[in-house]
């Protein structure tokens, strides 16, 4: 079965890499939009009028689920995609809800670019599942150019880092595919007072429950 995966860089390379491993016998296209980049600084009509031809050529590749690998698209317009994309899109968002059921401290962080940040969607999520838990929301505003550029500032990430582990948080989610690829970094600098986590695993676990359906 031939799927697609759509981000606006290597954030999406990133959950390519994670879906190949536990599902080699897939056909990925991988498809990003890096002209763009960054996504999280665009508007919603911005967000769409750019997405949509791109996951409109993921269709006429034969592509039969996308997988939208970019919390800034999925949080603002999946929605407005899902009425006019004619296959199955399984977003990604913020794990809101696992990290303020993990956290032992009530705070958790929350490193997302401001489009997700700004989203309803996002809003709905703390507000449904984070009521009374501190949510703290660093500026990341520049990391997914960062990454994408390979220009990586391990002071700015060790200092954003430290600084949410002293205000108390012991779960730091990562609300932005691009930040997948300094997890490690970031989880070295944390170790001991906060986990990382992010979505690939249950995104993975709804495109197989998806795959099923379709077969
Ligand atoms: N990787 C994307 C996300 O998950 C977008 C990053 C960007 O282009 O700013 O939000």
């Amino acid at each position: 079965m031939k799927i697609g995966v759509f981000d606006s860089g290597i954030g999406g390379l990133s959950v390519v890499n994670a879906i190949k491993k536990e599902l080699p016998e897939l056909d990925i296209v991988f498809k990003n939009d890096k002209e763009h980049l960054p996504y999280g600084s665009k508007t919603t009509d911005q967000l769409l009028s750019l997405s949509r031809p791109v996951l409109e050529s993921l269709v006429d590749d034969g592509c039969e689920v996308i997988v939208i690998a970019c919390n800034s698209v999925s949080t603002n317009i999946i929605d407005d995609l899902r009425e006019v994309i004619d296959v199955p899109l399984i977003a990604m968002e913020p794990m809101v809800k696992p990290a303020a059921e993990l956290t032992k401290t009530n705070t958790i962080a929350v490193c997302a670019t401001p489009a997700t940040l700004a989203s309803n969607r996002y809003r709905f999520l703390k507000e449904e599942y984070a009521k009374g838990v501190k949510v703290l929301e660093p500026n990341c505003s520049n990391w997914s150019s960062m990454i994408e550029n390979n220009e990586i500032d391990h002071d700015n990430i060790k200092d954003l880092t430290n600084k949410v582990c002293e205000e108390g948080a012991d779960v730091i989610v990562l609300g932005c595919t691009h930040y997948h690829w300094i997890e490690e970094e970031i989880a070295q600098i944390a170790q001991g007072r906060a986990v990382i986590i992010q979505p690939e695993k249950p995104v993975i676990e709804q495109l197989k429950r998806v795959l099923e359906q379709l077969s």
